[in-house]
């Protein structure tokens, strides 16, 4: 997601300081930038020199400081609570007063990941989804300690890396668009299990019917059976609203390792994975 991110970012313009604990993340990141890059010189929507001057912008660091007196940070880090802690409360030690401190948190409560560090009043959600660099929406979550000039910051670096916005007020679970997704995904999941339609007629409902570009299933079989089980968890336990709760075959899959494309099963069969 990072390197996503980064793309948008050179692209609009923008110097980018590239830091991640793995090196070879930065790397990998850096060639992602690029073939995304390239794959928009392919289609005429970006010149040669346009390409070589935004790699010219991705700067690779290995020092977080320096990433903190930036305008802005985009923090994508691996999902877990207290190492997102950790990152905000070292931006926090080194920040101006004007840097904007955003993390891409697709679940994490913001008033959490921001309640260690010392400017709390400066972070906020910046929910970006993948592939980046094609999504249009950026999904703005307000903490509890998030001011309004920094919402307002929010906002208009969304709109300058090219994406529209809706504000979410406050960061209870699931934010709004995991919440969305999850009680439609959890229907389509009961329709199954129920026997009332085959996964393909239920995608396919929404494919045609809603004009969704993929249907709930493919897309947790995308995502990975298991993160959207697990999402649908935690939000189930932050609202304790029985709306949430996991269908049982979810949980039978997950236990039985369909977990999607990237276990070869999952609502459907894929060829040629294992
Ligand atoms: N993958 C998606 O579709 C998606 C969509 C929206 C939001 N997100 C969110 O974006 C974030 C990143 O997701 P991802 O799928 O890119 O994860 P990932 O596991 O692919 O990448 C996380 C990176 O964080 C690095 N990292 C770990 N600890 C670090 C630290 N202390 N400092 C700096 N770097 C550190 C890891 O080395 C790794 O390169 C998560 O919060 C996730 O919830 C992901």
């Amino acid at each position: 997601m990072g390197a996503g991110i980064a793309q948008i970012a050179v692209q609009a313009g923008m110097t980018v300081r590239l830091y991640d604990t793995d090196s070879a993340a930065v790397a990998r990141g850096r060639d992602q930038i690029s073939r995304g890059l390239e794959r928009l010189v392919a289609k005429d929507r970006l010149g040669r020199n346009e390409l070589d001057a935004a790699m010219d912008r991705v700067l690779p660091t290995d020092d977080l400081s320096q990433v903190a007196r930036a305008d802005a940070v985009i923090e994508a880090v691996i999902e877990r609570l207290e190492v997102k802690q950790e990152v905000f409360s070292t931006l926090s030690a080194e920040a101006n007063d004007s840097t904007l401190l955003a993390t891409n948190t697709s679940a994490i409560s913001i008033s959490e990941i921001a309640g260690p560090a010392t400017r709390p009043q400066q972070i906020i959600g910046m929910h970006f989804f993948s592939p980046v660099p094609v999504m249009a929406l950026c999904e703005i979550i307000r903490g509890y300690q998030t001011s309004d000039k920094t919402l307002e910051a929010a906002l208009g670096l969304a709109a300058d890396l090219g994406k529209q916005s809706i504000v979410v007020n406050r960061d209870d679970a699931g934010f709004v668009t995991s919440r969305l997704m999850t009680v439609l995904m959890h229907e389509a999941v009961r329709l199954v299990e129920q026997g009332l339609a085959s996964p393909e007629d239920v995608d396919r409902a929404c494919e045609l019917g809603f004009g969704h570009r993929m249907g709930p299933l493919a897309t947790a079989d995308l995502t990975g059976v298991d993160v959207a089980y697990r999402a649908g968890r935690a939000i189930f336990e932050g609202t304790g609203d029985p709306t949430f709760r996991s269908p049982q075959l979810l949980r039978r899959m997950v236990a039985s390792g369909h977990l999607g494309r990237k276990s070869g099963r999952g609502f459907y069969k894929y060829e040629g994975t294992k």
